[in-house]
This record gives structure tokens, sequence and C-alpha cells, in this order.
């Protein structure tokens, strides 16, 4: 479904491209730029560009560029209108085409409001008597009232209907906080707050929305001792890290990301000024968190208790980022304690003199290798094969031949022995979404004599546009064959005033990815010293192929039988013969004498 250009221009405007990008690459200001690495090519030194003025993209490296709608296509593999859904979505933007989906648009919003009546309702009630117990507790957990209000925590009153009550001052209706899963509702279909009782940790989504809640009791009783939120439409516990949409900055700038299994982890640690933290809410690691991730950093540190449950469960969260290209490190801490009371007890220096003793993934299973009593032949095998089994899980071939040659070295095993075992567990490479990105047909026109020519007088009349009567004089917007070069003239002679917001429009939002790069490059770097002379070349290329056109089509009617050939057939040749000639004797002539310049 074609979507409006007036939405389109919505969801631009919503759409900062330094943000975006943000959220993939680790950008730094210089001058009116940002640069980064590319994240379209392998490099170390940024080569990558963004220019928030133009709101453009450009790799110098590997001459990817383009609009913000381009950069989404690229890096998730997406169409034009699906860049522009994806951007409409993080921007909260409804689609009014998306007829199928108001409904559900809808009720996510609804969802979203949900959460946000119930953080508001938890919030408020810690600050009551009845939350004195609950107040009492997080106190003696070191969370203070300020803290609690800076990382979301609040009490949910052990009522049965507190959060019903609450929210029927807002009109919404209890079926919205069932779907939420803030309610449950018993067989008798009566329902209650599903968290009463308890102190509660708003979980948010990379946007800053509360999707769902973690919830901790406070009292020594046999319940579980945290109860999360169900997966919902706005929900989905496995992509969602706890902490990430405060944490993602100090990830970036701290160029790794510390993974911990609990929120009073993120919050501790949090506290103590150590603030790129994430943790998963209530569920193991997954591949969509390691994808999610790896958009702010390439780097993670696994910071797990160091009991046997902790070490297992890092080792296999481990195995899932690495699979995905992290690179992982691995934190042991004191045993006995989780990263929440380490920081408490000693504080950001140690906690950072702990993190920076991290070792490689691989080296961290070596070595448990050795530790372990493992002496048997058939078990080293066996732990050995395992260590082969978590190599062959990284997609990256590269990073997978150096882990092989480190792990040869680390156990005195000959190379060729681990690249066999690895070859028996080679796990066939997984899917990426393939979309053709842009048409080919497109970049192939570009590439013909005709082509190049309206490209090349697109660029004239967006950077040169003094030129653009002369191009006008002879063209007519149907001439041009390009859908965007042609829509773009239409308009420039519809209204000559407004070919400054054209301009812009054209280069933020070109749907053709080829254009889309072609206009960066320029809007970047390009000088184009003679102007008038590449005008006149462009113009003369594009009308020869034009006249080429009509007369060859002519020529094929000559082949015809008399009667049916169109009247005046010979005389529309000569003419064009004669109008050919003309234009192939046309030469240069500079408007202005450089010598005049001078003067
Ligand atoms: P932990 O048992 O390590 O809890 O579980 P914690 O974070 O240290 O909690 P405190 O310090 O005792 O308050 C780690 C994470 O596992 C999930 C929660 O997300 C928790 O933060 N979990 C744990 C549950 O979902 N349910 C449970 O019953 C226990
Ligand atoms: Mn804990």
């Amino acid at each position: 479904m074609k979507i409006s250009d007036e939405n389109i221009e919505k969801v631009k405007t919503a759409s900062d491209i330094v943000e975006v990008i943000s959220g993939y690459v680790n950008l730094r200001q210089k001058g009116q730029n940002y640069f980064g690495l590319c994240p379209f090519h392998h490099e170390k030194t940024p080569s990558f560009s963004v220019n928030p003025a133009m709101q453009i993209f450009r790799c110098f490296g590997c001459g990817a560029g383009g609009n913000v709608f381009t950069f989404v296509m690229k890096t998730e593999g997406v169409t034009f209108p699906e860049s522009v859904k994806l951007l409409a979505q993080q921007a909260g933007i409804l689609l009014p085409e998306e007829d199928v989906n108001v409904e559900e648009f809808r009720e996510k919003e609804a969802l979203f409001y949900a959460n946000k009546l119930a953080a508001d309702y938890f919030q408020k009630s810690l600050k009551t008597p009845q939350a004195n117990q609950a107040r009492e507790y997080l106190a003696s957990r070191s969370l203070t009232e300020q803290v609690c209000e800076a990382f979301d925590i609040g009490y949910a009153p052990d009522q049965w209907d507190g959060l019903i009550q609450y929210s029927q001052k807002y009109s919404l209706k209890q079926e919205i906080l069932l779907k939420a899963g803030l309610l449950v509702q018993k067989d008798s279909g009566h329902m209650y707050d599903r968290f009463r009782g308890r102190v509660t940790f708003a979980i948010r989504n990379i946007s800053g929305q509360v999707v769902a809640f973690g919830a901790r009791k406070i009292v020594n009783d046999d319940s579980p001792k945290y109860i999360n939120s169900p997966e919902t439409d706005i929900y989905h516990k496995r992509s969602v890290l706890y902490g990430l949409h405060k944490s993602r900055d100090a990830v970036r700038r701290e160029k790794y990301a510390l993974v911990v299994e609990g929120y009073t982890d993120v919050i501790s640690l949090a506290k103590v000024g150590v603030n790129n933290t994430v943790a998963t809410s209530g569920t193991a690691l997954t591949d969509d968190h390691a994808r999610l991730l790896r958009r702010y950093t390439p780097n993670v540190v696994v910071l797990y208790d160091n009991d046997s449950a902790g070490a297992a469960a890092a080792l296999r969260g481990s195995d899932i980022l690495l699979a995905n290209g992290l690179d992982v490190k691995i934190c042991m801490l004191p045993p006995g304690m989780d990263p929440d009371e380490f920081a408490r007890e000693f504080g950001r220096d140690k906690v950072l003199l702990y993190i920076s003793k991290a070792v490689p993934l691989i080296d961290f299973k070596v070595r448990r290798l050795n530790d372990e009593n493992i002496v048997t032949a058939r078990q080293r095998a066996e732990a050995v094969r395992e260590l082969v089994v978590s190599v062959g899980r990284v997609t990256d071939s590269i990073q997978q031949s150096f882990l092989i040659r480190d792990l040869a070295e680390k156990l005195q095993i000959e190379e060729k022995l681990l690249w066999g075992e690895l070859a028996k567990h080679k796990q066939s490479p997984p899917v990426r979404s393939t979309v053709k990105q842009g048409s080919e047909k497109d970049n192939k026109y570009f590439h013909t004599k005709r082509g190049a020519a309206e490209l090349g007088l697109f660029q004239i009349a967006l950077i040169h546009m003094e030129n653009i009567p002369e191009i006008l004089n002879v063209f007519h917007p149907d001439d041009f064959k390009h859908p965007e070069i042609r829509s773009f003239f239409a308009g420039l002679v519809q209204s000559p005033e407004n070919r400054k917001a054209l301009q812009q429009q054209y280069i933020q939002r070109t749907e053709d990815i080829n254009l889309a790069e072609t206009l960066a490059e320029l809007f970047f770097d390009h000088e184009m010293d003679n102007n008038e002379k590449y005008t006149h070349d462009c113009i003369l290329t594009l009308k020869l192929a034009q006249l080429d056109e009509k007369i060859n089509e002519i020529r094929k009617q000559m082949l015809l039988p008399p009667e049916e050939q169109p009247q005046k057939n010979m005389e529309d040749y000569l003419r064009l013969l004669s109008e050919r000639r003309t234009w192939e004797k046309k030469e240069f002539v500079p408007k202005s004498k450089p010598e005049e310049k001078e003067l």
C-alpha cells in the first residue's frame, strides 16, 4: 500500500538522522558533522559521517550513503515503505493507510497507556501510609526515595482491586488492564491486581515507554520471589532488556555493555555510577537480546553471581551473545555475591577493577576445563568438543578462525584437528533477510548514457540551481524517465519558488537507494568545477538520446506496409534528423569568460 507524501514527510520530520543512526553506530561530533565506524563495512578508523543539517549520511570508505530511510533500508534489510513504517513506529506516528492495523495500533496504545497509568499508581502508592512495610524493605536495601523515583520503583498496595479503582478515574477498561497483564482473571471471572503487596520495577522499552513490571515480594513467604508481567502485544520478554533505554548512551560511551541477571543489580550498579548495564527480565538471554545490544556496542561483559547456577547461566547466555557476533568477556564476582551486593559493599572503583579483569569467554571456558577435575582423555575430549561447538556458533568466519587459533594454542592441540571437529558441528548460517535494496533496474538505468544524463541534470538542478532555467528551456518534465527525477522537475515547473524545499525533500527522502547514495555523495564531497559545461553536456546527451529513440521508432514504422504507416511519418523523420544534426553541432559556449571573472 502506498504511503502518502504527507505521511512520509511527517515520519521524516520526526526521525532525526543522528538519533536514528545513533541507535546503531557510536557517533562523535566533529564540527558540524558526526563521525563513526561504518556499519556497512569493516573498518578501524571512522570514515562514516552524518550531516545533521542535510539529514544525510555517507561513508567515504565504502561509498554507502543516503537519507534516514536509506539507512534503515540498508541496516534492517527492508524496502522503502517498510523503512517508513519502522520509523513511524519508533516515533509513535500512526500511518492511516494501514487500515487493517488501526485497531491493532489503538490497542497497543491502550496497553501503553495502561502500563503508564499503573506505573503512576505504583509510584504514588509507595508514598502512602499503607506502603510503610514496602518502604522499610526498600530502605533495608538502600533503595531510598530518590532512587525509587529515578528507577521507577513503586508499590502495588495489598488490595485486590487497587489498580482497578484507580484506573476508573481515567476511564480505562478492566479488559485493557487484563490484556496488559496487570490484572489476573480467576475462573469465576473475577479480576484482581497481579502485583498486589509487592514492590514493583517498571520495565521500559527502548523508546522509554513502560511495557511491563517485575514485582518482588517483601515478606518471607513461599510465593515466588519475583512475579513478572506476562507476554503482551507490547511486551516480548525475548527482545526487551531491562535498563537499556537509560543505559544505552553509557554503553556507547564506555564501548561495552554489562549484562547482569537482576533488576536490583542494574539499579545498584547505576547508583555507584556504573551506568552501562542491562538485565533480562525473568528470562534467559536470547538472539533478539544479542542483536539489540549489538546496535550499541560489539563488546559485552557478562557479570554473574559466582555460584554454579550463576556460572552455568552466564555461559549459556554468553554463547548466545558470541553466536551473534559480540565479543564476550566473563567477570566473576567473589563467591556468594551478586552484582547488587558487590556494588553496595565495595563501590564503583572495586566494581571497575573487577570488570577490568574480565576474561574472554573462550579463555574462561578453557580455564574451567583446566580447573575442573577433568582427567581422563575421554572427559577432556568431551570438554574440548563442547568448546568447539560454542566456537561453531560464531557466524563471523574471520572471528571464528581467530578463536580456533587461540584455542589450539591454549589447549596445545593441533589447529587442524579443531577445524575438523568444527566442520562436524558447523551450523548452517542464519538466514539473513535479503530484500533487494533499491531496484537493480534503476541502478542499471543510471549506467546508461541517457540515465547518466538524467541523473546529471538532476544533480545540477539540486546544487547549481542557477542552471535550472536552461534545463527547463530544453526539456519538459515528462522527458525524464526516472520517476523521482521526473516528479522533481514537475514540481519545479509547478512552483519554482519552492525549489529549496523541493531540494531538501528529494535529498532527505528519495526512495531509490541508488539515487540516495548518489545524492549523499554529491552533498558531502562533490565539487563541480565547470558546471556550465557539465550542464551543456548532460543536456546534449539526454536530447540526443531522446531524438534517437524517436527516430528509431519511426524507422520501425517505416518497415510497415505504406497504408499502415502514420500520415506524416516521412516528414517527421526528416525533421527529427535535421533536429538531431543541429543538436549534434551545438558547441559549449561559456556564459561568462574566465578572464572577465578575474577582473
Ligand atoms: P535473582 O534470584 O538473582 O534475584 O534473580 P535478584 O535480582 O538478586 O533479586 P533480589 O536481589 O533477591 O531482590 C535474578 C532475576 O531473575 C528473575 C528476576 O528478573 C530477577 O531479577 N526472577 C527471579 C524471576 O523472574 N522470578 C523469580 O522468582 C526469581
Ligand atoms: Mn540480588
